[in-house]
């Protein structure tokens, strides 16, 4: 091993060996000097030392060494390093907690290389992907409630207070003349925007579908979907998925890992799409059409077949 440093570290190698936990980053780069921005400035880490072969960070629940390429010719990591080719093929490491616009800005300065913009991802990370300058992949972001584009011409947006009345007017109608209104208190379009989606029309606004769910507060794991409807116009193109999975993202961004929704047996349509979007049926005290209901969960005289999927 070759070390161009001159006297002494700022401690010795077993020391702060000793003092990492659990799981720690290795990077080895042709130039640990010549690094230093893109990890100090760009991912914010704190810098604990370096010299001209070695650097040790800490920052966002990470520890992260540098190795400058001339120390590590005999350590397995070290063989077979292309000196020109890109390090680090296959791995992205991932960094939550930082703001993607400010990252990107500053990769450009910092000697790193912008991959990806900042974009939204359906994950719940607003992210962006750098490349140090020898390749190393960094995905950088912070947790967002925001939606991600779609691409057939609808935008989905949060559920607002105005929704009611267009949603409230067409309801009946769009549940095939069944009296749905009774079910859906405007208390929905007002008090739980956080889990509640609109779907429009991305050229007219017209609004195409919605979503009212819940996220229990009794119970920090648990998501409800109380209402999904789309226009009959629109339907089949997709919406009541983008619907549901715009809340699945916000359901896991608020770290929820189930979501429970009911529907009538009669509404065989509700029972196929709730099956597509990955949910089972839940066991019940009696069957009807086949499939297992629950009587009496909604008021005397109720029957409704309860699903429920792990997100
Ligand atoms: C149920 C409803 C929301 C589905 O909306 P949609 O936009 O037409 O559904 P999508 O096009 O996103 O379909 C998603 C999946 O469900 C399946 N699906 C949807 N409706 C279906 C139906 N009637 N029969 C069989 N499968 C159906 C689709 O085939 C698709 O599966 P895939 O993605 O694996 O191909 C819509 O039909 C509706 O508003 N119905 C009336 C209101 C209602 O019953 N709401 C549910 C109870 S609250």
């Amino acid at each position: 091993m070759t070390k161009l440093r001159q006297g002494e570290p700022w401690q010795t190698a077993d020391i702060y060996g000793r003092s990492l936990r659990g799981l720690s980053l290795n990077l080895i780069v042709r130039s640990v000097q010549a690094s230093l921005p893109f990890y100090e400035q760009t991912l914010t880490l704190r810098r604990l030392y370096s010299d001209e072969d070695f650097a040790a960070f800490a920052g966002h629940g990470l520890r992260l060494m540098l190795h400058a390429d001339h120390t590590c010719g005999r350590m397995p990591s070290g063989r077979g390093l292309a000196a020109d080719g890109p390090r680090g093929l296959g791995v992205e490491i991932r960094l939550l907690g930082l703001n993607p616009d400010d990252a990107a800005a500053s990769a450009d300065r910092c000697g790193g290389e912008v991959v990806l913009p900042p974009t939204v991802f359906v994950h719940g990370w607003r992210e962006c992907h750098l490349r140090d300058r020898d390749g190393y992949l960094f995905v950088v972001g912070e947790a967002t409630q925001e939606l991600p584009r779609t691409g057939n011409g609808v935008r989905l947006r949060e559920l607002r207070q105005d929704d009611a009345d267009i949603v409230l007017a067409q309801l009946d109608d769009w549940w095939g003349g069944r009296q749905m209104t009774p079910r859906l208190p405007r208390l929905f379009f007002e008090y739980f925007s956080d889990a509640s989606f609109a779907a429009e029309d991305g050229e007219s606004g017209r609004l195409l579908g919605f979503l009212c769910g819940v996220f229990a507060t009794g119970d920090s794991e648990r998501a409800y979907i109380h209402f999904v409807g789309v226009d009959p116009s629109a339907r089949g193109r997709g919406i009541g998925r983008l619907l549901y999975e715009a809340f699945f993202a916000a359901a896991r961004a608020a770290g929820r890992t189930s979501a429970t929704a009911i529907t009538s047996p009669v509404n065989t349509g509700s029972v196929a799409f709730h099956r597509a979007m990955g949910f089972t049926v839940v066991p019940g005290d009696s069957v009807e059409m086949g499939i297992p209901v629950h009587t009496g969960r909604e008021g005397p005289g109720t029957r409704h077949v309860v699903f429920r999927r792990t997100l």
